[in-house]
C-alpha cells in the first residue's frame, strides 16, 4: 500500500512535471496516522529551505539552525533524553532567546521558575546557552519528578512524551549539580509551590500537561511577576493541549495582556515577521 502510493504520487509528479516529495513528520511516515483527510501543501525549495518538526512545517528563515551555540546546547538538552527522541529546535530556539531577554536586565532578587521540568531538556538547554555557571539568578525547577502521567480523574496512564519524565529526582539533582543558581524543587503543583522563595519573579517557563495544574500555579504566582517577566507556556498550539490552551487565554485575558503568537519580537514592540503554527507561545508582561 505505502509503496503503491509512493509509485502514485511519482507518476502523478512526472504528469504534472514536478517532481514530489513525501516528508515523515516526527519521524512518522503520513501512513502511518489514523488520519484519513490530509492537506497536502505545496513547499517549493525556492521559498526556502523546509523546516518540518514538531507540528510546524514551514519555509521561512530558521537560521538558528546554523548557529553552533544553538547546536551545542540542542546538542546537551537531547543528551537529557537520551538522544534526539523529538527535533523541538523551534520551541528551544524561542525559549533561549526570551530567557535571552529576562537576563538582560535582571536584578539580584528576581528569579527564574520552571513549573514541569522532568529530565531537564529545556532546562540544560538554558543552562549550557546562557552560561548557568557563571554569575545568574537562581533558577527553580519545580516538578514531581515522577515517571507517571496522571490524568484529571487521577489515574496514571502512559505519557506520550514518556522520554521527557523522570522518576529520579536525584540524578536531575546530579545533573544540575555543577550549576550553583539551579535549584531542584520535588513535589506535586500547587501545593509545593509554598517552598519556593517569595521572590520576584522574571521568567516562568510553564509545561506540566495538566490544565488544572497550570491554572492553580498562574494563580499563584501571579502577584509575584514582575512588569516585563516572560512566561512561555509550552503547550499552548498543540494537538491535545485545548483544556491548556483555555487556561492560557483566560490568564492573558484576567492579566490584561495579550498572547504573542508570533516568532520574532525586540524591546518593549512586537516586531511580527510571521505568524507560525508552534506549540509554544509567548506571555509578555509589558513594562508599566
Ligand atoms: C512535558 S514534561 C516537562 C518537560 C520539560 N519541560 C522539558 O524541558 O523536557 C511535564 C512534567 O510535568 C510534571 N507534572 C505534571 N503535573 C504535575 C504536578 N501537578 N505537579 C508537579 N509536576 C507535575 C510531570 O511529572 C513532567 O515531568
Amino acid at each position: 500500500m505505502r509503496y503503491l502510493f509512493k509509485y502514485l504520487v511519482l507518476v502523478i509528479g512526472l504528469v504534472i512535471g514536478r517532481r514530489i516529495n513525501i516528508l515523515k513528520h516526527n519521524g512518522v511516515s503520513m501512513l502511518r496516522y489514523p488520519e484519513i483527510n490530509w492537506s497536502l501543501v505545496p513547499f517549493p525549495s525556492q521559498k526556502g529551505k523546509v523546516y518540518n518538526a514538531d507540528n510546524l512545517a514551514t519555509v521561512n528563515r530558521h537560521v538558528f539552525l546554523d548557529c553552533p551555540k544553538f547546536l551545542s546546547a540542542k546538542k546537551v538538552a537531547e543528551g537529557r533524553w537520551g538522544g534526539a527522541a523529538r527535533d523541538v529546535s523551534w520551541r528551544l530556539n524561542i525559549i533561549l532567546w526570551a530567557t535571552g531577554r529576562a537576563l538582560e536586565n535582571i536584578n539580584t532578587e528576581e528569579i527564574f521558575v520552571e513549573c514541569g521540568t522532568g529530565k531537564g531538556y529545556m532546562a540544560a538547554a538554558i543552562a549550557e546557552y546562557h552560561d548557568f555557571k557563571s554569575n545568574r539568578p537562581n533558577f527553580y525547577l519545580v516538578d514531581n519528578y515522577s515517571s507517571e502521567l496522571i490524568n484529571p480523574h487521577g489515574v496514571a496512564i502512559p505519557s506520550p512524551a514518556s522520554f521527557a519524565y523522570s522518576g529520579d529526582v536525584n540524578e536531575v539533582k546530579e545533573y544540575f549539580k555543577s550549576y550553583p543558581s539551579i535549584k531542584i524543587i520535588k513535589g506535586q503543583i500547587p501545593e509545593i509551590l509554598e517552598q519556593l522563595p517569595d521572590k520576584p519573579i522574571a521568567l516562568l517557563h510553564i509545561d506540566l500537561n495538566n490544565a488544572h495544574a497550570e491554572r492553580e500555579a498562574l494563580n499563584i504566582l501571579r502577584g509575584r511577576l514582575i512588569s516585563g517577566a516572560i512566561i512561555i507556556f509550552d503547550d499552548y498550539g498543540g494537538h491535545g493541549g485545548q483544556e491548556q490552551a483555555m487556561v492560557h487565554e483566560n490568564f492573558a485575558v484576567e492579566s490584561g495582556k495579550e498572547l504573542a503568537n508570533i516568532t520574532d519580537w525586540s524591546g518593549d514592540y512586537y516586531l511580527v515577521t510571521q505568524v507560525q503554527k508552534s506549540n509554544l507561545r509567548v506571555l509578555i508582561f509589558s513594562k508599566s
